[in-house]
């Protein structure tokens, strides 16, 4: 893919496009020699010049009416959708997913636009008897204020428009922060944005390190809440510091998320939930199942059939028709796999298939899947690598296998490949997590209902659909005499 011109990225605060303190680079990790955006990258100061814009916005803004907001979402929305092939082709050079996995992911983003204008509508609250003669009390939602987004590389589209959408349907003023390897991608969402006759100040991208953006977001006090996703020790590092302030906070981290296959599944079925689930979009999904949990009976033809499909999978550039997966993201994240790949083997863990760099026609970070038989306590079986590396894990019976699943400090999502109501069922209420999938892989989730997790995983309220008003929004109970 030569000879795309790099697109320039500006900083879009208190409603212009305005230039940086510094400026990066992104490329195109299925062939480097392409650079993808040239961007602006801001320094606390300029931070704090679009937080001000932002709370100087949130006045009003938090009292417009239902149908601006929803009018500015679903115009956002609609430009989404009927730009998704273009958009989706940015995402897949800027990312490395695939051309149809990325325009996948701009229709999703189009589509939480669609919903959360919905939302705007149907906001509300109750009107409840006291238990004081004579007395009315209200419930209403309103606004939390100025609302920091701090957003991953992996789905540079998806996830800032669950956070955005939500947060400005129901009255909040943003300040978003695209990961600095997805630059374009949060550029592209801010331009279609600054479009909507959103008033200046309501809406703000600001794009550089976490170090700088992210941490001058952290301790703002102008900073009502803040929603981040991503690594642990990050989620970990944004909780501690907000606390003495008390700013409402909702992390997203990450998973080492349980395929359980049992012995009565449909063998092809669940083949193709793990093939997905551990390996499309190169593994880099948090809802990703890097353990495949599989009763001993049906476990060497598991790993028989997995090993197979797994030999069929083309590894290549993004953008190339019939690729399966794409490169990894950047060079440490592909470091980082390749060193799991040494841990695992050094570890004594049964190397299955995969786990080597590969070279293609163009430079880029490309690996295959790997697949490893581990024990529970192997550290391929319990850290989260974020790459195409998953290992199999052998289960007596259900009972067993459910011990494995919830054996793990995350809690993000479990699936399950039976034909076994019964199992099912149990599975359902028993697997400690945020979402459970039966029959289905544990990655790709629907774009209306909740997504979130427990344990290590997650910390908030969860974001997504209806319930997403638990974080953007608070409750006020009002009380009146007759
Ligand atoms: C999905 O599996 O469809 O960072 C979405 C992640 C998640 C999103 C997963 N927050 O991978």
């Amino acid at each position: 893919m030569q000879g795309n011109v790099p697109l320039t990225a500006r900083h879009y605060i208190n409603g212009r496009w305005e230039t940086g303190v510094t400026t990066g680079n992104s490329e195109n990790p299925s062939d480097t020699r392409e650079v993808v955006a040239t961007y602006e990258r801001a320094d606390r100061n300029q931070t704090e010049l679009a937080i001000r814009a932002a709370a100087e916005a949130f006045g009003a803004w938090s009292v417009s009416t239902p149908q601006r907001r929803a009018d500015a979402l679903d115009q956002i929305g609609s430009e989404i959708l009927a730009r998704k092939d273009e958009l989706g082709s940015l995402l897949a050079r800027e990312e490395g997913k695939t051309l149809p996995e990325a325009v996948g992911e701009a229709a999703r983003a189009g589509n939480i636009f669609k919903f959360f204008a919905g939302e705007a509508l149907r906001g509300g609250g109750e009107s409840v008897p006291s238990v004081r003669p004579g007395v009315g009390v209200e419930i209403t939602r309103e606004p939390v204020g100025v609302v920091g987004l701090i957003a991953p590389w992996n789905f540079p589209l998806a996830i800032p428009a669950w956070k955005i959408a939500p947060a400005l349907a129901y009255g909040n003023s943003v300040i978003f922060k695209p990961a600095e390897l997805v630059p374009a991608c949060g550029w592209a969402l801010a331009e279609i944005i600054s479009r909507a006759s959103l008033p200046a100040g309501t809406f703000n991208l600001v794009m550089g390190s976490g170090r700088e953006v992210g941490q001058t977001m952290v301790d703002s006090p102008l900073v009502d809440a803040l929603s981040f996703t991503g690594s642990v020790p990050t989620g970990e590092r944004i909780l501690q510091s907000t606390a003495a302030r008390r700013a409402k906070v909702q992390l997203e981290m990450g998973g080492k998320n349980p395929l359980v296959v049992l012995a009565d599944a449909d063998l092809d079925q669940a083949v193709e939930c793990a093939v997905n689930g551990s390996y499309f979009s190169t593994g880099q999904r948090c809802t990703a199942s890097s353990r495949l949990i599989v009763e001993s009976s049906i476990h060497d033809a598991f790993v028989l059939r997995l090993r197979q499909r797994l030999s069929a999978l083309k590894v290549g550039h993004a953008m190339e028709r019939g690729i399966d997966i794409g490169p990894v993201v950047d060079r440490s994240q592909l470091d980082q796999n390749l060193s799991y790949i040494e841990i695992a083997r050094g570890e004594g863990a049964e190397h299955v298939w995969g786990g080597e760099r590969i070279e293609r026609a163009s430079p880029g970070y490309y690996m295959n899947p790997a697949l490893f038989l581990a024990k529970p306590e192997h550290r391929v079986a319990r850290e989260e690598i974020f790459g195409p590396v998953a290992c199999v894990l052998r289960a007596d019976d259900y009972e067993h296998a459910l011990v494995l699943a919830n054996d793990t400090p995350f809690g993000l999502c479990a699936g399950i490949c039976t034909t076994s109501l019964k199992h099912a069922t149990h599975f359902k209420r028993h697997a400690q997590v945020g979402m459970v999938m039966v029959n289905l892989p544990t990655a790709g989730v629907d774009f209306h209902v909740p997504f979130g997790g427990r344990k290590g995983s997650s910390h908030g309220p969860r974001e997504q659909g209806r319930y997403a008003a638990e974080f953007y929004t608070t409750v006020k109970t009002a009380y009146t005499m007759a």
